[in-house]
């Protein structure tokens, strides 16, 4: 019983000497924690190890996405339900979840803690007690400080040797733009520079690979260099999320206005949410339903919204950026809400 690990819909690149490190890891420890900067790669590390450690689990592995919850409140019945558990019972929820836990014996994957660790930690002290079966894997860009945790830290791909950063930059590129060689003069050393600058943070990479087809990989090379220089001292940001708000502001000036204020106004929505609630929670003023529609296809070609079948997603360092522009148009920041759900 595999259980319900998110599917990975791109090629994935490189990490064998950490998947050979979480294999043993998550062999010895109760809690593993991959810590590391906004987009370094944590929450697709942990579908891979989740999906290799899952034959060692007579119940399986249990996936609980912790990012769209807002605050703590959910965050028991959100864990719940990942492990399958339908609470009718008279007990309090965290009872209920120990008790249902007991005997299972399951690798738990809580991705994105950091903005909910007081509760992750109370919530894993109860559950890691009651349950000597249960294994535990979170990613989260800080450590959980629990007794016993095991902090694995999830460094970017290699620029040098392997390069693994680099084949990510190929393998993105190539989608977005299949005819895209890297055998032209100047081209593979062009990728290489942008993996160097962006240093090989995965996200960034992605978000620069996105560019290519309407700018050939020279032409990015050059814009994130200008980029980076004008940023580099200027900011208060250590070097790694200074490059990826470079990046993210890169892409961002690469989108039409349109597409810009629909990302602004997705900020709005929690979790992923199909064109129907785009369309319903962001038209207004300027963008029309049909607008909406057009300006969201944009944002999925430039990577900056994910597309899974129906389904779209923003990764939260690309939505805290959405956010700084819906300020800064002077909209009003609207409470955030959940998509509306239509269907199955
Ligand atoms: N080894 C890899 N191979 C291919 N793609 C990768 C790899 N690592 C990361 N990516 C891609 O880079 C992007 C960022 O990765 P991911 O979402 O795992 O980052 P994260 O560290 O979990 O970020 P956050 O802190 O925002 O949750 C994703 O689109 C992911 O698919
Ligand atoms: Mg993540």
């Amino acid at each position: 019983m595999v259980g319900n690990i998110p599917e990975e819909t791109t090629s994935f690149v490189g990490r064998a000497a950490e998947l050979a490190r979480l294999e043993d890891t998550l062999g010895a420890c109760r809690l593993t924690t991959l810590v590391g900067a906004g987009g370094v790669g944590k929450t697709r590390l942990a579908v891979r190890a989740a999906r290799q450690a899952a034959p060692a689990h007579r119940d399986g592995v249990r996936w609980a996405d912790l990012s769209p919850l807002q605050g703590d409140g959910p965050l028991v019945a959100t864990v719940s339900d990942a492990v399958g558990l339908a609470a009718h019972t008279l007990r309090t929820p965290i009872d209920a979840l120990c008790e249902w836990l007991t005997d299972k014996q399951l690798l738990l994957v809580l991705d994105s803690c950091e903005h909910l660790r007081p509760s992750c930690s109370h919530l894993l002290g109860e559950i890691l007690t009651t349950s000597p079966g249960l294994t535990v894997l979170a990613t989260s860009r800080q450590p959980l400080d629990i007794k016993g945790e095991r902090l694995i830290e999830v460094a970017p791909l290699p620029v040098e040797g392997v390069a693994d950063a680099l084949t990510l930059f190929q393998d993105r590129a190539r989608a977005a733009d299949p005819d895209v060689t890297f055998d032209a003069p100047g081209e593979a050393e062009a990728a290489a520079e942008i993996c160097r600058r962006l240093e090989g943070i995965p996200l960034a990479i992605e978000l620069a690979a996105g560019g290519i087809g309407r700018h050939t990989v020279e032409q990015v090379a050059a814009r994130i260099g200008s980029r980076f220089d004008v940023l580099t001292d200027a900011s208060l940001w250590p070097p790694r999320h200074r490059t990826l708000r470079t990046t993210i502001g890169w892409s961002h000036e690469l989108c039409t206005p349109l597409e810009r204020l629909l990302w602004a106004r997705l900020t709005v929505l929690r979790g992923d949410f199909d064109e129907a609630a785009a369309r319903e929670v962001c038209a207004e003023g300027p963008l029309t339903e049909d607008g909406v529609v057009t300006a969201l296809r944009g944002l999925v070609a430039k990577s900056v919204v994910k597309r899974d079948g129906g389904r779209h997603r923003m990764l939260d360092t690309i939505r805290e950026y959405g956010r700084m522009w819906l300020a800064e148009l002077g909209e009003e920041p609207s409470t955030p809400r959940d998509a509306p759900h239509r269907g199955p």
